[in-house]
Formats: structure tokens, C-alpha cells, sequence
């Protein structure tokens, strides 16, 4: 049984980056988070189509930070190069292109992103993950070594079949990895940003291990990841397979943190609404006293804040971000502009929202004139605060 305990409001879709002309055809739902008593899941109570998030329009572009390109460039040094790859997922390439084209097999629906690898050499299928298409892949390619899965699988509604389609397409002692933003850091980190229509579930290993455990799979070993604000690379296998014991260190980290009661969940949504009550002030403070607002990172995580708190071009001047795709747009739901990123000092900025403060590292670096002249970011993680 669901039991919900979260709303965050009439939401567009996150990436739904639109120009002026688009805004009276603007889809919207209603963004509610439940507890799944059975297998501890987090979920939203009504899922968005895929093909209205996933579409020839998809704007999102992995490779476009530092970060997330050494990223996967680290993890493809650490797996077998002779081994048959498939990812699901794959965007633009920024994993699959540390590997020959030769034995890999890329999946990405956004056909903008598939027609990419394509040229780039890659066998990709421009489709959703299905049986269906394990099946079509099995007949023409064989089994896979490696189904890999970055920030995708979360994306998807029905996850029995897509564990058991991945489970078809695995050979024998094969591997199946994928990493997505981690519970345990969601509720630490009160990002509650964190949960958009791409991201239907927020995964617990707990939680991750009953579903996998469902479709013949079972977790072999995770991984904490710093990335997208605290993520788990997990590394499944099939049934009967050595478990490290980093599988049940995971789990017991997660009972401490209730992440298995509804009763946890119920004060995380009670945080989230002071985080709200507490970003609003600061930014109506921050207009009142004449000061120059931005946003930093397009993100579809700022996508959920804006929408729940309710901010609009009147707090926050324009967002920037580095994505061609989004530029010259305006952000789902709220319309605040995004621009390309100028420079904050020239443009006298005083504050700039953090909506990829899981970047911070990185903008840190790239900002360093805007701070060492008294520029200051704003950020609601995990707190609402400057800094
Ligand atoms: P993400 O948090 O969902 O990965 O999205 C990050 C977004 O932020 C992406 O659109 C790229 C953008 N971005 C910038 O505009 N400037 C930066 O310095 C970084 C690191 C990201």
C-alpha cells in the first residue's frame, strides 16, 4: 500500500524549458511523494508519460560539466574494455564514449541525444527500455558483460520490468550497474529537490534490493557516490552471487535513518515546508533591501523549488546556464529567462541561487572574482542560507 506524505504542488515538467509563445499549452501535474509500505519505496502518486519528458526536445546534457565527464571517465577506466557493453540511458555519450564503438550498444529514447552517439559510431536504439527490447537486442547482439545506467533508472515508472529486461540481456556472470541520486542523502540534505517528474522514485538500497530481488537480480556491492548532491552506484547480479559487505553496511546506515518507516518520511515533508517558508523570506529580504538576485544552473531540481515556493521573475532576475538548449528560454512553470552566463560582477550581481548546488565545488572554482569581490550564493541545502 502507497501512503503519501509529500506535496510539492502543480508542477510543469522539469526540463520543460519553453519559449514565450509556449506558455498557454504548458502541462502541468500535481506532484505528490508516497511510502510504498511493501517494498519501502519512494514514489510519486501519479507518474508523468515518458514521451512527455522524453522526447526529440530533451534538453538535459550529462556532459556538460567537468565533473560528470571525469565522472564516468573514472568508472570506464576501472571496468574490462573487452567486455560487451549496454547502456541504457546513454544521452550524449559522456559514458559510452570511453568505450570502442565495437562492443557497445547505446539506448536513449531523446532521439536529439541517440542521433548523436549514432554519428558518433555507436549502435544506439533511439527507444525506451522495455522487454520488448531486450528481446530485439538479445536475438541481434547476444548477452551483454555490462548494463550500465546513470541517473536513468530512476526515470523509469515500471521497474519489475525494467529489472527483469535487464536480467533477460545479462549473461551469466555479467553485471548490471547504475547510480541515481540516494535516499539517505536526500532526507540528510533536505533536498527535496531532488524528486521531479523525471525522477518518479528516489532509491534506498533497502528498497532497491526487495524490487531487484523480485526480477532475479540481487545487490553484490554499492557505492557511495558524491555526485548529483549524494548518489549510490549499485552493482547488481544474478541470485546466488558473492555479496560484498558493503550491501548490508548500506542497509543498516539506512535503518538508523528510518529510511524503512512512513514515520520518517512524515517529518522529512514538514522540513521541506520550513526549507519553503524559509527560502521565501530571504529572497523577499533580499528585494526589499534593492539587491540584484539570479539563479545559478537552470536545473530541473530548481525546477520543483521555484514551482512549490512559488518564485518568479519578481525575486529572481534571470537564471544562467551553460546548456545552448536552454538558453533564451524561459524556466517551466515560474518563466524566469534563462540566459547564458555572463559574468555575475559585470552584471552586478549581489546573489546567486544555487539551483546546481550539487556543482558548488565546481562554480566555486569557476566564480572565484565574483566571491573575492563580496558575491554571495544562496543555497537551501541543507539548509536555507548564504554562503
Ligand atoms: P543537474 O544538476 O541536473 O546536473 O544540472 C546542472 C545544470 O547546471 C546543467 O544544465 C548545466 C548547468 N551548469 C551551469 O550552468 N554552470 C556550471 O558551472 C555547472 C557546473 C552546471
Amino acid at each position: 500500500m502507497r501512503k503519501q506524505f509529500l506535496d510539492l504542488g502543480k508542477q510543469p515538467i522539469a526540463n520543460g524549458f519553453l519559449y514565450k509563445d509556449q506558455r498557454k499549452n504548458e502541462y502541468f501535474f500535481n506532484l505528490g511523494v508516497a511510502f510504498d509500505e511493501e517494498t519501502k519505496l519512494i514514489t510519486q502518486t501519479e507518474y508523468v508519460d515518458p514521451p512527455l519528458m522524453f522526447n526529440d526536445e530533451y534538453v538535459y546534457r550529462g556532459s556538460m560539466s567537468k565533473t560528470m565527464r571525469d565522472h564516468f571517465k573514472e568508472l570506464s577506466a576501472t571496468l574490462d574494455p573487452k567486455a560487451k557493453v549496454l547502456e541504457i540511458g546513454s544521452n550524449d555519450g559522456v559514458f559510452i564514449k570511453n568505450f570502442s564503438p565495437k562492443n557497445t550498444i547505446a539506448v536513449e529514447p531523446c532521439s536529439n541525444f541517440a542521433k548523436e552517439t549514432q554519428d558518433m559510431g555507436y549502435t544506439t536504439y533511439p527507444e525506451f527500455w522495455t522487454q520488448e527490447l531486450a528481446d530485439k537486442i538479445h536475438k541481434i547482439h547476444g548477452k551483454q558483460n555490462i548494463i550500465f545506467a546513470a541517473n536513468c533508472i530512476c526515470h523509469i515508472p515500471d521497474l519489475n520490468q525494467t529489472f527483469s529486461a535487464v536480467k533477460s540481456l545479462l549473461s551469466e556472470d555479467g553485471v548490471f550497474i547504475f547510480e541515481d541520486p540516494s535516499l539517505a542523502e536526500v532526507i540528510n540534505n533536505n533536498s527535496y529537490d531532488q524528486i521531479y517528474d523525471e525522477h518518479p522514485h528516489v532509491f534506498s538500497v533497502i528498497a532497491l534490493d526487495n524490487l531487484l530481488k523480485r526480477n532475479g537480480l540481487q545487490i553484490v556491492k554499492v557505492k557511495n557516490l558524491k555526485v548529483h548532491g549524494g548518489s549510490n552506484r549499485i552493482f547488481a547480479k544474478k541470485i546466488d552471487s558473492k555479496i560484498d559487505k558493503t550491501v548490508e553496511q548500506n542497509k543498516s546506515y539506512e535503518r538508523i535513518l528510518g529510511l524503512d518507516k512512513f514515520e520518517t518520511f512524515k517529518r522529512f515533508a514538514i522540513r521541506v515546508e520550513q526549507s519553503k517558508n524559509d527560502l521565501i523570506q530571504l529572497l523577499t529580504r533580499c528585494k526589499e533591501e534593492g539587491k540584484t538576485v539570479i539563479s545559478y544552473g537552470a536545473t530541473s531540481k530548481s525546477t520543483t523549488v521555484f514551482n512549490y515556493c512559488g518564485i518568479g521573475p519578481n525575486l529572481i532576475k534571470y537564471i544562467t546556464d551553460t546548456t545552448p538548449e536552454k538558453q533564451g528560454k524561459l524556466s517551466p512553470g515560474m518563466h524566469i529567462p534563462v540566459l547564458s552566463p555572463g559574468c555575475l560582477l559585470e552584471d552586478g550581481v549581489d546573489y546567486a541561487y544555487l539551483g546546481a548546488w550539487n556543482f558548488i565545488k565546481e562554480i566555486n572554482e569557476k566564480e572565484h572574482k565574483y566571491l573575492d569581490n563580496g558575491g554571495k550564493f544562496i543555497t537551501h541545502v541543507p539548509v536555507v542560507k548564504i554562503v
